[in-house]
């Protein structure tokens, strides 16, 4: 039996695809959801797009600290596995969930495949970094998106028959939905804009960075639209601050939105200013200029191949270089190896294997 743990938003587009392949070849495999994220629009809205079966167990785990939450995690999925028995475990990518599960799996003797192994963003600050870093040093097979994560692992040492580089799993689901994004409805009628997400403590978790942040998305709705789903973690801290959203209309404030019309704002936009990790990607195969509010990242390809820009938390680089998108015409991407939609079927042929 294969289990996957998925928690939150971006676990879900790639858990969507290898879970469809593993179907169709008529493996047994069941869904372990942490409840780490569990809001309709950062949760079921998912499920139901990308058609994923619904979770076998919903643990319910819900917002906490990072101790507790982890800690309960591994509680409740330790209970699940003693039931269950799983002979693998499938993690996706960097959250609080893929770690917890990872530790968990490792302590009883199951089998982890890291799916999105090897980034690698070399700052600690980040609780990502942590899970990444973990994750990958009890992992028994390395998925990995591109050969940048190969090389990391290799340098932390892990054998090179254990890593598959097999490409981005995120940019499968990508492919196959589209025709039907294609074929969805804007939900914003507006000819020209910039795309806005962020939600990273390092942007909106300190007062006076994130007022400086929407001081600079302000001044830029005055050239531009800015559309600007908001994360919850984002909205509650725009509260605290008592940040009035309704106050600039050419700056707007929408509630997170599902993965189709997500993706059709980001294939629409101008560009997309962002912290998000898997926006960077989807941002360098869509061909759409990509800031990112962040002093480094764990896909350095989306740089030296894609469309992507560190801007730290320089508004006035921010600033010029939308002015100069805003005037330049073509830009100069590709897109990298293996991120063509088929990487689920190469991780299924390597667990075959
Ligand atoms: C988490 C991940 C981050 C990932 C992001 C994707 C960790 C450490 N962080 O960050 O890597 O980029 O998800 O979106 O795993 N909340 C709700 N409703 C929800 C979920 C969260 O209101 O359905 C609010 C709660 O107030 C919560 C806050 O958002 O305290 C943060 O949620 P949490 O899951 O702890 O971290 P994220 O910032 O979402
Ligand atoms: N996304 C979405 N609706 C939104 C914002 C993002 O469907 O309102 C999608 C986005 O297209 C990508 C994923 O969510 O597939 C990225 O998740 P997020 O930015 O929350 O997490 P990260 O990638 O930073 O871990």
């Amino acid at each position: 039996m294969i289990f996957h743990i998925v928690g939150t938003r971006p676990n879900f587009m790639k858990l969507a695809p290898l879970h469809a392949e593993l179907r169709s070849r008529k493996f047994d495999q069941k869904i372990i959801h942490t409840g780490q994220h569990y809001d309709d629009k950062m949760y079921e809205v998912f499920f139901k797009q990308l058609e994923i079966p619904t979770p076998d167990f919903n643990l319910g785990v819900g917002s906490l600290s990072h101790a507790h939450q982890t800690a309960e995690m591994m509680i409740r999925i330790e209970e699940v596995f003693n039931r269950e028995r799983p002979d693998l475990l499938i993690v996706y990518g960097d959250v609080n969930s893929t770690m917890a599960g990872a530790l968990v799996a490792s302590k009883m003797g199951i089998k982890i495949a890291h799916v999105e192994a090897g980034l690698r963003s070399f700052d600690r600050r980040m609780p990502e970094e942590i899970n990444r870093l973990v994750t990958d040093s009890i992992s028994d097979i390395y998925f990995t998106p591109s050969i940048d994560a190969n090389e990391n692992l290799l340098k932390e040492g892990v054998d090179h028959s254990k890593i598959k580089l097999v490409g981005n799993i995120m940019i499968d689901s990508l492919v196959k939905c589209m025709p039907t994004i294609d074929a969805s409805k804007k939900i914003i009628d507006l000819e020209k804009y910039i795309l806005c997400t962020v939600h990273r403590p390092s942007n909106v978790d300190n007062d006076e960075k994130l007022l400086a942040l929407i001081n600079s998305l302000e001044s830029i709705s005055r050239k531009t639209g800015v559309v600007f789903p908001v994360h919850p973690r984002t909205k509650k801290r725009l509260e605290l601050i008592g940040y009035n959203i309704n106050k600039n209309k050419n700056l707007h404030f929408i509630e997170p939105v599902g993965y189709f019309e997500f993706i059709k704002l980001q294939k629409n936009a101008i560009a997309v200013i962002t912290d998000s990790g898997g926006i960077q990607e989807e941002t360098t195969f869509l061909g759409i200029p990509c800031l990112t509010l962040r002093e480094n990242t764990e896909r350095p390809i989306t740089i030296s191949q894609g469309t992507n820009m560190l801007i730290g938390f320089d508004y006035e680089l921010l600033k010029n270089e939308i002015e100069r998108i805003l005037v330049s015409e073509n830009i100069d991407s590709k897109v990298p190896e293996f991120w063509d939609g088929n990487t689920a079927e190469r991780i299924v042929k390597e667990l075959i294997n």
